[in-house]
C-alpha cells in the first residue's frame, strides 16, 4: 500500500474532526452534547490510527532524524487540541485564548504531519 493509501483513513478521520469542530462552533454555547463527543471521539479515532500508522513507518526513520522532530510538534499539537477543547468546554481560564488556540493548533498538526509523512515517504 502506498503512502497515501495509509494515510487516507487518517485524512478523513481529521477533515470530519475539523467538519464537526465548525458545526459545534458554529451552533455556539452551551455546546450540542452529540456534536461536541462525535468531534471528541473522531479526533481520538485519528490520534489512534495516526499513531499505529506511524509507528509502523518509524521503523525506517532514523532516531535523530528531522521526522522526529515533526512526529514531536505534531504529538504536542494534538495534545493542545485535546487541552484546550477540554477547557474550552469546562469554561475554564481565557475563551478567546483556548480558541484561538485551538485553531492554530489543526494548521501545525496538519503541516507537521505533512511534512513527518513526506519525509517518510522519500525514504527508501
Ligand atoms: C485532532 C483534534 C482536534 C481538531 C483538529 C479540532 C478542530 C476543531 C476546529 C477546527 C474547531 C472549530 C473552531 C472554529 O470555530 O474556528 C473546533 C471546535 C471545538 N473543539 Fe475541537 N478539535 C480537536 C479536538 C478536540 C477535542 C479533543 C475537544 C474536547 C475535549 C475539542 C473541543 C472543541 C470545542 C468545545 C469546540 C467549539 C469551540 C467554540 O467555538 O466555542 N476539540 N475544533
Amino acid at each position: 500500500m502506498d503512502i497515501f493509501s495509509k494515510f487516507t483513513i487518517l485524512g478523513i478521520l481529521f477533515v470530519l474532526t475539523v467538519a464537526f469542530g465548525f458545526w459545534l462552533s458554529h451552533l455556539g454555547k452551551p455546546y450540542n452534547g452529540i456534536l461536541f463527543n462525535i468531534h471528541k471521539l473522531v479526533a481520538l479515532g485519528a490520534v489512534i490510527v495516526a499513531i499505529s500508522q506511524l509507528f509502523k513507518m518509524i521503523t525506517v526513520a532514523n532516531p535523530i532524524s528531522l521526522v522526529v522532530v515533526f512526529l514531536i510538534l505534531a504529538a504536542i499539537c494534538t495534545l493542545v487540541l485535546f487541552a484546550s477543547g477540554a477547557l474550552m468546554s469546562a469554561g475554564k481560564l481565557d475563551y478567546t485564548l483556548m480558541l484561538t488556540i485551538h485553531r492554530v493548533a489543526p494548521v501545525l498538526l496538519t503541516i507537521a504531519m505533512a511534512m513527518a509523512g513526506y519525509l517518510l515517504a522519500r525514504t527508501p
